[in-house]
């Protein structure tokens, strides 16, 4: 393969990107680069330090002393977000997180510096990237375009199981509710499903399934790309 390959996988919160860019990823030895740790990452700096993130000066401060890297660790053969240096991968999964990152998430400045930090982070490696605005923003040409989307209460079940076993399924419900309805009707940048991506929806797949849907369709493309 001559250039590198670039997938982009976009779709609602719970849905599953996540777990099946990560597993793809891992898979075929490429970069996974979850765009959502971005936003969760400033999220935490901005709780944590108090940050009147409303404020622009404020706000742009913060921005021009942060530092995101995405480094490779052999452990979890895979690479992991570093926010100023430090691994906060945990921290960043939790529901006051949870409730805040679509407010931050929605604000022009970050997400310009933040696309900018992606499409930077994904130069010179084959990559499988996911959020909301990646096959619409971040990289148009993608080579690959998937949307995932799945029924509500099955998201709202998996996320209690997974995350957030102190939250009831309705707050956990709700929460999806509102970040789904912020990160569509957001000005700048919206959660799209354009109309180049493959629609997968999850509902009844085991994560397995929905890693090799995406994982033979990779495949498929770089056959016929070799012609
Ligand atoms: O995928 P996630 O749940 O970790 O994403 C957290 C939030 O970040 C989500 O509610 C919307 C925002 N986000 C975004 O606006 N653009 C992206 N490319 C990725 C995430």
């Amino acid at each position: 393969m001559s250039k590198n390959f670039v997938v982009a996988i976009d779709g609602t919160a719970g849905s599953g990107k996540s777990t099946t860019a990560r597993g793809a990823a891992k898979e075929l030895g490429w970069f996974y680069l979850d765009t959502g740790a971005m936003y969760r990452a400033l999220t935490y700096k901005v709780i944590r330090d108090k940050i009147d993130y409303k404020n622009m000066e404020a706000l742009q401060e913060m921005l021009t002393q942060t530092t995101i890297e995405f480094k490779f660790e052999p452990a979890n053969n895979n690479y992991v977000m570093f926010l100023d240096g430090k691994n906060v991968n945990h921290q960043i999964r939790g529901a006051e997180i949870d409730s805040m990152v679509s407010h931050i998430a929605a604000i022009p400045q970050i997400r310009a510096m933040m696309v900018k930090a992606q499409q930077k982070a994904a130069q010179g490696k084959n990559t499988i990237c996911e959020g909301r605005d990646i096959a619409s923003v971040v990289f148009p040409a993608a080579d690959l375009k998937f949307y995932l989307d799945c029924n509500l209460d099955e998201r709202a079940n998996r996320r209690k199981k997974d995350n957030h076993p102190k939250s009831t399924f309705h707050e956990i419900r709700n929460n999806l509710i509102e970040r789904d309805y912020i990160d569509s009707n957001r000005e700048s940048s919206p959660l799209v499903r354009v109309a180049d991506a493959i629609y997968l929806d999850t509902t009844n797949l085991a994560i397995e399934e929905e890693i090799k849907f995406v994982v033979d369709m990779i495949k498929l493309r770089l056959l016929t790309e070799k012609k």
